[in-house]
Formats: C-alpha cells, sequence, structure tokens
C-alpha cells in the first residue's frame, strides 16, 4: 500500500498493543479507591529511578512544577537571578518567575541548540549578574548539555544546577543519564514526550537525600506529617492512575528510544548532503534520544518548505518560533532583538520533522523523497 501522508507523531499507534494493560492497571487504582499517593506512585517512583540510575525519583503533577519545586527546594526567590536559555518552551522561564526569580539569558551553541557553556561564563562574570543563583541547562530535542562544563561553573561561582530534562528522559553523557548531573533533574511526562503520561505528570530526580525530603514535602502542602506544615508547599501530587499507566509504559522506553535513533539515523544518512537543509548535530560527549528531529531550514526557505511539507502531508512543527527573551511576558525585562543572536536565528530556522517508535519505513522514506524533492 503506498502512503500519501505521514502524520508528525501517532501516540496511538505507539500505545495501542499496550491499551488493555493500561486499562487493567488504571480500574486497579479505582477499585482499590487509592487515588492519592496510592501504591503506584511509589512503585513507579522506584522503578523509574532504578531506570534511570538516581537514588531518589519523585513523581509531580507536570514539568512545570518539577523546575518550581527544584527551585524552592534550593530557596531560590525573591531578590535571585536564574540564567538559562532563551531557546526553550517557555515553562523553563515561568518556572523561574514564579519562584519570585529573575530570569537570565545566555545564548546557545548553534550546532546543538543547547545552552553554550562559554556565554554562560560570560554573564556569571558580569557585575549586574551577581545575584545568579541557579542555572537551567535545558537538554532541547532529547540531546544532553555539556554537563561537565556546568559542573565547573558551578563550583568555580557557586551556583545550583537544575537540569530542565523535560525532553531529555533517557540520554547519556557516558554511562549516567541526564538528571544526575546536578542537584536536580526534572522531568516531563507530557503525553508526547519520550515517556509520556495518559494526562499530565513530571519526576524530579535527586541524588541527595535532603533535597529529596524537601521535594517531598513541597509536592504535599510542605507537610510529611498530615496537618503539620513545616514549609510553604502546594498540592504538585502525581496521580496515581498516571503512576499506574506510566508503570505499563516504562517497560518499552528503551526500544521506544531506540526506535526514534533509527529513524534519526535514517534521515541523517539521507538529509545529511541536502543544500537547503541542516541536519540536527550530535555532541561528541552525548547521546541523542530524538525527542524531536529538528533540522535548520537555510536562506530564509522555511515558509516555502512548510508548505511544500503541508502539501505532502508531512507533520511538522516550530519548536520554538519566539525566543523566550522577546516573549511578550517578560518585555519589563528590556531585552532585545539582537541580544541572543544564536537563539534568535535558530527561531527563526528550525523545523521538526515527524519521528516517533513504530513509524514505518515506508513512512520514513516518503518523507525523506519529499524534502529532496524541495531541496
Ligand atoms: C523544555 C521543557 N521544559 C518544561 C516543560 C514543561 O513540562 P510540562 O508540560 O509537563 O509542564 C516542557 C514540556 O512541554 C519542556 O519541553
Amino acid at each position: 500500500m503506498t502512503i500519501n501522508s505521514v502524520p508528525a507523531l501517532d501516540l496511538l499507534r505507539q500505545y495501542r498493543e499496550l491499551l488493555p494493560q493500561v486499562a487493567r492497571a488504571m480500574s486497579r487504582v479505582v477499585e482499590s479507591g487509592a487515588f492519592i499517593l496510592g501504591p503506584d506512585v511509589a512503585a513507579f517512583e522506584k522503578e523509574v529511578a532504578e531506570w534511570m540510575g538516581a537514588r531518589f525519583a519523585i513523581g509531580v503533577s507536570n514539568g512545570t512544577d518539577a523546575l518550581f519545586i527544584a527551585l524552592r527546594a534550593l530557596g531560590v526567590g525573591q531578590n535571585d537571578q536564574v540564567l538559562s536559555s532563551p531557546f526553550t518552551f517557555f515553562a523553563t522561564v515561568s518556572a523561574t518567575v514564579n519562584s519570585g526569580a529573575v530570569p537570565v539569558f545566555a545564548d546557545i551553541d548553534p550546532k546543538t541548540f543547547n545552552l553554550d557553556p562559554n556565554q554562560v561564563e560570560q554573564v556569571l562574570k558580569k557585575d549586574t549578574h551577581k545575584r545568579i543563583k541557579a542555572i537551567i541547562p535545558v537538554h532541547l530535542y532529547g540531546q544532553a548539555c555539556d554537563m561537565e562544563a556546568f559542573q565547573a561553573l558551578s563550583k568555580k561561582y557557586g551556583v545550583f544546577l537544575v537540569e530542565d530534562a523535560c525532553q531529555s528522559i533517557g540520554a547519556k553523557i557516558g554511562d549516567k543519564k541526564t538528571g544526575n548531573w546536578s542537584q536536580f533533574g526534572c522531568f516531563s511526562l507530557y503525553p508526547t514526550k519520550n515517556l509520556g503520561a495518559v494526562g499530565d505528570a513530571g519526576i524530579i530526580t535527586t541524588n541527595d537525600q535532603e533535597l529529596a525530603e524537601r521535594v517531598l514535602a513541597i509536592r504535599n502542602h510542605g507537610s510529611k506529617t498530615r496537618y503539620v506544615h513545616e514549609v510553604i508547599g502546594s498540592n504538585f501530587r502525581m496521580d496515581t492512575v498516571q503512576a499506574a499507566a506510566l508503570r505499563v509504559f516504562l517497560p518499552h522506553l528503551d526500544h521506544w528510544i531506540r526506535e526514534r535513533q533509527k529513524t534519526a539515523s535514517f534521515y541523517d544518512e539521507q538529509l545529511g548532503e541536502q543544500e537547503q537543509i541542516v541536519v540536527p548535530a550530535k555532541a561528541s560527549f552525548s547521546t541523542h534520544t530524538y525527542h524531536q528531529y529538528t533540522v535548520r531550514v537555510l536562506n530564509g526557505k522555511r515558509e516555502a518548505f512548510k508548505n511544500h511539507l503541508s502539501a505532502k502531508k508531512i507533520g511538522h512543527m516550530v519548536y520554538y518560533p519566539i525566543p523566550c527573551h522577546l516573549q511578550k511576558a517578560l518585555s519589563a525585562l528590556g531585552y532585545k532583538k539582537g541580544d541572543f543572536p544564536a537563539a534568535e536565528q535558530a527561531c527563526e530556522e528550525v523545523l521538526s520533522l515527524p519521528i516517533f517508535p513504530s513509524m514505518t519505513k515506508e513512512e520514513q522514506e516518503y518523507v525523506v523523497d519529499a524534502i529532496k524533492v524541495f531541496a
């Protein structure tokens, strides 16, 4: 059967075989009545911590809250600054603002799209940035940042590190997975992520017991004992039915990541020589889990490329069209166009192609052939 369209992703195809198991797991929760922080949450936390190689993994409501809780647990608040990438999903920054701190940016490495440690150091040196208390490296699209460089900066300048690992579950530097390179790793389990819940969910990892205890308290109204509130927290709990579903999905994650990597290798091989398109660079020190396969479209041709893909019914997305520093919500900070040229250029050129586990070879070839015609 010849095909004439390819979706950007197809969650149902990925999960279809597992749906009866998911339904059974969810009805087990419903029948038990243990809806809030039930045994499935504790079991999922244990299983995912083991999978990640982390001492502690704590289930929370979503990735945005994971970032907010991490900052709170480190005592970040008013009068502090938090440095991150201008080229990320806005939640990285809104978590900072909601913690009371002021967001500060440094430019990205144009090859990997990740925060550039050299640019970060330039910012850390400035007198106006002496209040930076934490850096949030974002492992964008599933590729790890240069965490050894960030660890060196953390030591040299006395700042905390919080990894925004919302897109990078399973990505490794050496043998160590993202989320283990700093005080906290923050993960989103939004349904479209490489490991997605059937609604909202998130995880925080840490290898420090005291920090884990702070997170446990903050996610549940600042309370470890019922009606005793030691700190100000809120309701950031992971839903038990989500944990039950995630326990079904987790054993498949390695396989799903490998499937994404195989598709990416095929795209690399087929599209590496095209003139208008630049395939994503792979950093020498890390693996890439291809939450997104994101190319650059050169010479101002992105709009034309998008139209071409739409005509061929090929799903595609631009993550992200506007850098954080130029978002209206942050206009009071006074940033302007030209402040972070690499991030701004990425916003104008990037485009993510279809990639998802169980994508067929025929679909991959259809995408590649369409792109070759354009390029
Ligand atoms: C880089 C990044 N940070 C933070 C988030 C926020 O995660 P969530 O949607 O689970 O709140 C996301 C997810 O969309 C993300 O991609």
